[in-house]
């Protein structure tokens, strides 16, 4: 028997009493953005979905589309909207007409600009508990709005439309959450004035999509399968995709601002990647357990570098944007449509895993996926056609969660049948056995057990349903926002001016955005031939000629940077290799700073057959900080040469500026340490070669203009300052340097043209320009010069 006043509120409203039950309170859902175009495709729908499944359990419900049109004006357009909601396919055509027709009386359109609108939509609600004797549950605002009316909106509701007390207030925010790790901490700071963090719930529709949502319970159920296999022995790769064949038109205004990295990447699919990748809590439906471990997570992830994107902008974009936005012809965006991003984690279970991140406009088909690809040690002797898909060790083992679209069409789970059978929950995924012959990622449908969802839902669906439950881990918390934004605004910073690669769009693309990873970064496959040389030069088909002469009275090596690195490291390895002949060891001293990356990579990736294992790397100078600090050269050494190739650990000699648990302190005499070293394994401490740059002030090593020590004297190893921080630092002196067989000095771009010039007359005058006092007493020196420097 219902409660009197609820079956008056039932009857005022025009709903059958039969259906409810005992009441649970009053729940009013206000939509704020209800003219808009979210929702107009999903949000109306998703309510009037919360509608059918919840009305029997309880709860009464009104629904109030807020927008700032006027009143006749803004219900004319909602309810244009509200017209085509669609029946779900589970539900009877009768009883939908009867839900949807009590839905559209429990609804109705209110401006809502001012506060006093505000504190009457409050009054009004208020009145309606009353007179039918209703207890408040809740409400919901669901914010689907622009970033920039969430303040004012916030306010309002703050202080003239929460729920009394021991009724819950929920606020959903729709992205952008903010544009960089700046804007959204201020939003969110903002936010935080109005809100608690508990009555937030922020939108992030990916996770409401059915594959991505069942990650996690995935993970769970199959435990069993899952954990031998889930980390970096057996996990080859994962790719993590949403590839889409639409432009950006009519939307350009938010588009121009931020791209696919902001749009996609920062939120969709790196909550994906966190799903993926995180610790399982024990209970992967408690909120609590779930952020935290993600927030593990997010730590843990390897600093993006300017070589882990390769970005693309669809050809037609500029023209969209300078139509839309009024822009003059000579205007040329910045802005990608596409962007391909490794990401790589620091943690036991991942480590050296590659994770690549892809998405973009215009391109040649629209999917979205998650592949996990196993790693496959068997060799297989007999007939492909006698391999058995479910023992057979031989064919691609991969995990596949299918977001939605592409050849499938639908979300699906696909586990190898080489891998195991996979538990699903019963009642809401089904097997898929028809169009076996079908082929996904290089193997036959038949090759995998295929799960569908029994009923397909929305994403917003979903989530509308998990914010009326309560449900926060399926919801980005402000912790969980940050977090992002400070992993992915390095890399936007360092891309700002960059240009990215233009697409024609479709299938025309061909190969043009293939990419690939070596050596911890991701290049496009086609590399762009640059147009180097003048025009005498279009006719040689070697356009990278490297042209050599004097500097300085020395020899010099110059050409375009990229040829000239591989020069260098080529010339490395023929000194290493005679080295080697000579004395059984090849002793190179590297100095830190950003010109020998390249270098360090190339070694890294293109000299298989350097050898390693008969050299010793040292260090030319270090910056006072710990070696695991960013700023440290070793750290740098060590991330872009040593862990990429086989040199022997004892062969590799770091500063030491660390010594008992502080940093550079005379009384620890590091410098003599290094020193001593170097005099017992380095015969004569004559390196056979010692790598050095040059600073834009003329310092060298860690040499700086005017140094008190260093620049001559008997001390070999000293501490310095540099006028830039870190200002601390560990060198060779002069002396040391120019003991050495050779000394080779690497000065790349246009920054350094000034000071190459200068060097170029300058006499012997360490103590102005350092870098003029390397002249080895009886080896040898060589200057390698980019065009860059050389010419500006
Ligand atoms: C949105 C982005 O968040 O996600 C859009 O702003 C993108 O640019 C969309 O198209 C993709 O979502 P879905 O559900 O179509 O895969």
């Amino acid at each position: 028997m219902l409660p009197r006043a609820t079956v008056g509120v039932l009857f005022f409203l025009g709903i059958v009493p039969s259906m409810a039950q005992e009441s649970r309170g009053h729940i009013s859902v206000v939509l704020l953005g209800a003219t808009g175009d979210l929702a107009k495709k999903y949000l109306w729908q998703g309510l009037f979905q919360l509608y059918l499944d919840e009305v029997s359990n309880g709860h009464t419900f009104t629904f109030h589309g807020g927008a700032q049109a006027e009143l006749e004006r803004g219900r004319k357009l909602m309810y244009d909207h509200l017209k085509d909601l669609a029946c779900p396919l589970d539900v009877l055509p009768n009883r939908c007409a009867v839900m949807k027709d009590q839905f559209l009386r429990l609804t109705d359109y209110r401006q809502l600009k001012t506060e006093e609108d505000y504190a009457t939509l409050n009054q009004e609600i208020q009145t309606l508990l009353v007179q039918e004797g209703l207890e408040e549950a809740g409400r919901i605002f669901y914010f689907s709005v622009p970033p920039f009316a969430y303040a004012e909106i916030a306010r309002h509701i703050n202080s003239s439309c929460r729920p009394p007390s021991g009724a819950w207030l929920r606020v959903v925010l729709e992205k952008p959450f903010g544009h960089d790790l700046h804007s959204a901490q201020q939003l969110a700071d903002e936010l935080k004035t109005f809100f608690q963090e508990e009555e937030m719930y922020r939108v992030d529709h990916y996770l409401g999509k059915q594959a991505v949502a069942h990650i996690l319970p995935f993970r769970d159920q199959n435990r069993k399968h899952l954990d031998p296999i889930w980390n970096r022995h057996h996990v080859e790769r994962v790719e993590i995709v949403l590839k889409e064949t639409v432009d950006v038109k009519n939307r350009t205004s938010f588009y121009e601002e931020y791209g696919a990295i902001r749009d996609v990447l920062q939120n969709h699919l790196t909550e994906v990647l966190m799903f993926l990748t995180m610790e399982l809590p024990a209970n992967v439906s408690n909120s609590e357990d779930v952020l935290r471990s993600k927030l593990q997570t997010f730590a843990s992830l390897q600093d993006l570098e300017k070589n882990s994107a390769v970005l693309g902008q669809y050809e037609a974009y500029n023209s969209h944007v300078r139509e839309e936005l009024q822009k003059g012809q000579d205007y040329f965006s910045r802005t990608p449509t596409f962007a391909g991003v490794l990401v790589h984690l620091d943690s036991l279970r991942w480590e050296g895993v590659p994770f690549i991140l892809t998405s973009g406009k215009v391109l040649d088909e629209r999917v979205g996926y998650v592949r996990v690809v196993f790693k496959n040690q068997a060799y297989c002797t007999q007939h492909e056609a006698t391999w058995d898909p479910e023992g057979s060790q031989c064919k691609p083992k991969q995990l596949i969660f299918y977001i939605g679209h592409g050849e499938l069409n639908s979300p699906a789970v696909l586990v190898s049948r080489n891998l195991f059978k996979p538990t699903m929950p019963g009642s809401s995924w089904k097997e898929l056995l028809d169009r076996p012959q079908e082929r996904l990622f290089g193997q036959r449908l038949s090759d995998y057990h295929v799960y569908v969802p029994v009923a397909e839902r929305d994403a917003y669906a979903i989530l509308i349903s998990r914010i009326y439950h309560g449900k926060k881990e399926s919801f980005i918390t402000t912790e969980n926002l940050l977090a992002s934004w400070q992993f992915w605004t390095p890399l936007l910073t360092t891309w700002a001016n960059e240009v990215p690669r233009v697409y024609p769009g479709g299938q025309e693309n061909g190969h043009l955005l293939d990419f690939e990873i070596a050596g911890g970064e991701v290049s496009f496959v086609v590399k762009e031939t640059l147009e180097v040389m003048d025009a005498r030069d279009r006719q040689t088909p070697d356009k990278y000629k490297t042209i050599q002469s004097r500097f300085r009275q020395s020899h010099l090596i110059t050409a375009w940077s990229e040829e000239l690195v591989t020069r260098l490291a080529s010339d490395i390895e023929t000194v290493a290799m005679s080295a080697i002949r000579r004395s059984g060891e090849f002793h190179m001293a590297l100095s830190g700073g950003s010109s020998p990356l390249a270098l360090f990579k190339q070694l890294a990736l293109h000299h298989y057959g350097f050898p390693w294992r008969h050299t010793h790397l040292w260090l030319v100078d270090e910056r006072c900080v710990p070696l695991s600090d960013p700023e440290s050269n070793f750290g740098n050494l060590y991330e872009h040469l040593i862990r990429h190739v086989r040199v022997p650990y004892f062969n590799v000699h770091p500063m030491p500026v660390h010594l008992n648990r502080r940093l550079c302190v005379e009384e620890d005499k590091g410098p003599e340490l290094y020193a001593n070293e170097i005099g017992a394994l380095v015969a004569n401490a004559s390196f056979d070669l010692v790598l050095l740059g040059v600073g834009t002030d003329g310092h060298t090593a860690s040499l700086f203009p005017h140094s008190p020590v260093g620049l001559e004297g008997n001390q070999e190893v000293v501490f310095t300052e540099s006028p830039i921080k870190p200002h601390q630092r560990m060198t060779f002196a002069l002396p040391l340097i120019n003991k050495a067989k050779r000394v080779w000095v690497l000065a790349m771009g246009k920054g350094k043209h000034d000071i190459v010039t200068v060097v170029s007359r300058a006499g012997n005058e360490p103590k102005k320009w350092p870098i003029s006092g390397v002249n080895p007493t009886s080896g040898q020196i060589a200057w390698y010069v980019d065009y860059e420097a050389l010419l500006g």
